[in-house]
């Protein structure tokens, strides 16, 4: 049996799908325990590809239970809008399953989402729009509706009677929008939670059963370790737990059901939004990096926004591994940096205040934002890894990139991942059985 928890170990985007795809193959069910539409996974099987917003990145394959647990707010239209479309594809929805006890995104949270947003201005956090932030308010301010209260007509419509008039008073006198009407809106969710009703149940207790059952529990993060709320470059973060231990929270498991964390890293780095990023690069690089014009690159697949790219960031890997206990790393995307000349990976930051060096993230948000990288430079490989499937298979300058980074960063690098389709992966060592994470910086392939 093993408990896998696999996590975005940098601000989003690391290809979290891909690695939960391919762990999916082994595992009997797949929980997502936190955000909500903000995510967008990609998995590509076969040549087709696949979008996931709100629906574990499992249900893929057939006879795996996904979940969507009860950590997660979710939006009832965008679910039945995705489950739609994956139906339409052949997709089977037997096997899912969505917390009771998950929030609901209404419509008034992505009204006001995108109004605050707007009227930040320069100080704005470049959300999605998707209405998380104000979800995950209400939830934290307890008024907030739960997927349990769509199936009952009289909660449901207490509830919108007490929370639409004050949520106009906002959307009127603040941000000078029309109101929203209670009774339209009831209609509305109430037949939603009717159509959602096959699928509403309490996942704890199932996930509990399976654990006792000695089943394999896949936990699929969203976002990533640097949007975290908690943990992450505050404010410019989502309002969730993306890291290892929102997983325990938001699945409702206990911690020590959980076997091994793994975290998802690009071999460089990207962001969506506003927020702190001290490798980040502009011009030829960034061109470069983005890899425009092809299939892979980089614009966001919730928003469609141009991602901001830069070098891999080994203070940021070290400070994942810590805040995660990562037992070891799967390394994406390597292929995109095959035709660099030479490839830079930030080891430590220099405060230009007090020209210290630091070799650990700095606590303080304000000072992180002034940090200037410093780098080691590697030099490039120029030759293409779509084709390698085993370690030996790949250039020695490039094995050498990712010994450096395990070296850095303290855990093996696992898995590495040279383009989009399910077998451009090498597994170096299994990523769930393999030794326990080493915590000295010594640890080298060869
Ligand atoms: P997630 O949110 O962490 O699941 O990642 P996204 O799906 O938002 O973005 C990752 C993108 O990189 C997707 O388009 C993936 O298909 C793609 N991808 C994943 N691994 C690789 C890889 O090794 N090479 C290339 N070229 N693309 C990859
Ligand atoms: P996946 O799961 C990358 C970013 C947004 C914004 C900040 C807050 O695909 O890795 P929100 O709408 O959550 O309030 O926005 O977080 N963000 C992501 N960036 N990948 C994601 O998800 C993200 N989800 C949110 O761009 O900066
Ligand atoms: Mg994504």
């Amino acid at each position: 049996m093993a408990n896998v928890i696999v996590v975005g170990a940098q601000f989003g985007d690391e290809g979290k799908a891909k690695v939960t795809d391919l762990l999916a193959k082994n595992a009997d069910v797949v929980v997502r325990y936190q955000g909500g539409a903000n995510a967008g996974h990609t998995v590509v099987v076969d040549g087709d590809t696949y979008k996931f917003h709100l629906i574990p990145s499992g249900v893929l394959y057939s006879g795996t239970m996904c979940i969507l647990g009860p950590g997660m707010v979710i939006d009832p239209k965008a679910f039945i809008s995705e489950l739609g479309a994956l139906q339409k594809r052949g997709t089977d929805d037997s096997m899912l399953k969505v917390s009771a006890t998950a929030h609901v995104t209404m419509p008034y949270h992505m009204l006001i989402d995108a109004a605050e947003e707007d009227s930040r201005g320069d100080r704005k956090i470049g959300t999605t729009k998707r209405g998380i932030g104000p979800t995950y308010a209400d939830k934290c301010t307890r008024v907030g509706i739960r997927m349990e209260d769509l199936l009952d007509g009289e909660v449901l419509k207490a509830k919108l009677d007490y929370l639409v008039p004050r949520k106009n008073v906002i959307l009127e006198r603040l941000y000078n929008l029309e109101p929203l009407d209670p009774k339209a809106i009831f209609e509305e969710y109430f037949e939603l939670g009717n159509k959602m009703s096959k699928y509403i149940c309490d996942t704890s207790q199932i996930i509990f059963q399976l654990i006792q059952q000695r089943k394999n529990i896949l936990f699929e993060g969203a976002q990533g370790t640097l949007l975290d709320v908690d943990h992450g470059s505050y404010p410019y973060v989502t309002s969730s737990s993306p890291t290892a231990g929102g997983a325990c929270i938001g699945a409702g498991v206990g911690p020590t059901y959980v076997d091994r964390v793994i975290g998802v890293s690009k071999a460089y780095m990207t962001r969506v939004g506003e927020g702190p990023f001290p490798t980040e690069q502009f011009g030829e690089v960034s061109d470069n990096l983005r890899q425009i014009g092809k299939a892979w690159a980089e614009v966001g697949v919730t928003t469609g926004r141009l991602r901001r790219v830069g070098w891999f960031d080994a203070v940021l890997g070290r400070y994942s591994v810590r805040i995660n206990g990562l037992d070891c790393l799967a390394v994406t995307k390597l292929d995109v940096l095959d035709e660099f000349d030479e490839i830079k990976v930030c080891i430590a930051y220099r405060d230009p205040k007090t020209n210290e060096i630091h070799n650990e993230l700095p606590s303080i948000a304000g000072s992180f934002q002034r940090m200037e990288p410093v780098y080691t430079t590697f030099a490039g490989w120029n030759r293409s890894t779509n084709e390698c499937r085993s370690y030996n298979d790949l250039p020695v300058a490039a094995q050498r990139y990712l010994n450096f980074i395990q070296e850095q960063l303290g855990v093996p690098v696992a898995i590495v991942s040279v383009g989009q389709q399910r077998d451009q992966t090498i597994v170096i060592e299994d990523p769930i059985h393999g030794p326990k994470r080493v915590l000295t910086r010594t640890n080298s392939f060869s």
